[in-house]
């Protein structure tokens, strides 16, 4: 029994997104929990999620969970906004090992942070459409205004590497004038690729916002639901183990590598491809 879980506890945590994005939550759980491994999918391939069906994201994340269970991870963080707000129920029903998605995160993080109610999110067409954060939100806070937009393109422009760029500051104006003028004290990053593009989102909507990241909370409950369940790792894993970080994605190895890199810095040496239809 003893060695059981010794053995559980030491384990990978497993992450996935629809591509990087989910990286900024990856390098969430490595600050808050630096002793943890990581296997990391990224699903390349078939990216963006956030503008696919309910059912077509659920698919594409069960097929995911299913390679990360067969990958033997103690638990799942599910650190994309779109596959949280329309597959987690149905994930959460058949996974076999504890499973968190962003949305509760941020919703918590979010109903702390307000002091006049009034909540913006922001997120991908698929991820506003479903009012998972509104309804998420209106839970904690019943009489919280809940105002969504989505912003279609700041993803590609993350993307394209145009964090901080002239054309991402006009985008950020026009998808976010409405909110500034209704008077919102909070707006939550609703999309894993947003906090890259902090400084700019930022900026258009002055010092009175605060800006929730969903990626800080999620790493926090992560951890506190990890020791809960005495599923912690007991220590950094020994060298020789195969790493203690893995990348897998389904497309362009090499491309995700190389933001990889930018975004979390550690070093990534290789990320490897799988063909996630298989699972
Ligand atoms: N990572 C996705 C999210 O957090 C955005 C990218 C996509 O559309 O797949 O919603």
């Amino acid at each position: 029994m003893q060695t059981d879980t010794q053995q559980i506890k030491n384990l990978p945590i497993g992450v996935f997104d629809s591509g990087i994005g989910g990286l900024t939550v990856v390098r969430e759980i490595m600050k808050q929990m630096p002793d943890e491994r990581i296997v990391y999918f990224g699903d390349t391939a078939r990216v963006p999620y956030g503008n696919k069906s309910k059912e077509t994201v659920t698919k594409f994340s069960e097929q995911i969970v299913r390679f990360l269970i067969q990958q033997n991870v103690k638990a799942i963080a599910v650190a994309c906004n779109t596959a949280s707000a329309q597959a987690f129920p149905a994930l959460r029903e058949s996974c076999p090992v504890p499973i968190l998605g962003v949305i509760e995160a941020g919703a918590d993080s979010a109903a702390a942070a307000t002091g006049n109610k009034k909540i913006g999110v922001i997120g991908t067409a698929s991820t506003i459409g479903s009012e998972a954060y509104q309804k998420a939100i209106l839970s904690r806070v019943p009489d919280a205004e809940v105002i969504g937009r989505s912003c279609p393109l700041f993803v590609p422009l993350v993307e394209e590497g145009l964090w901080e760029d002239p054309v991402t500051d006009e985008i950020a104006r026009r998808y976010l004038e409405e909110l500034c003028n209704r008077g919102i004290d909070t707006l939550i990053l609703g999309c894993t690729h947003y906090p890259l593009i902090r400084g700019t989102i930022g900026r258009t909507m002055g010092e009175g916002v605060k800006l929730v990241d969903p990626a800080y909370e999620t790493a926090r409950e992560l951890k506190n639901l990890l020791a809960q369940k005495n599923m912690l790792a007991d220590g950094r894993p020994a060298l020789g183990e195969g790493g203690q970080y893995e990348f897998y994605v389904s497309d362009m190895a090499d491309k995700f590598k190389t933001f990889a890199n930018m975004i979390i810095r550690y070093g990534i040496l290789s990320a490897r491809t799988v063909d996630i239809e298989k699972y």
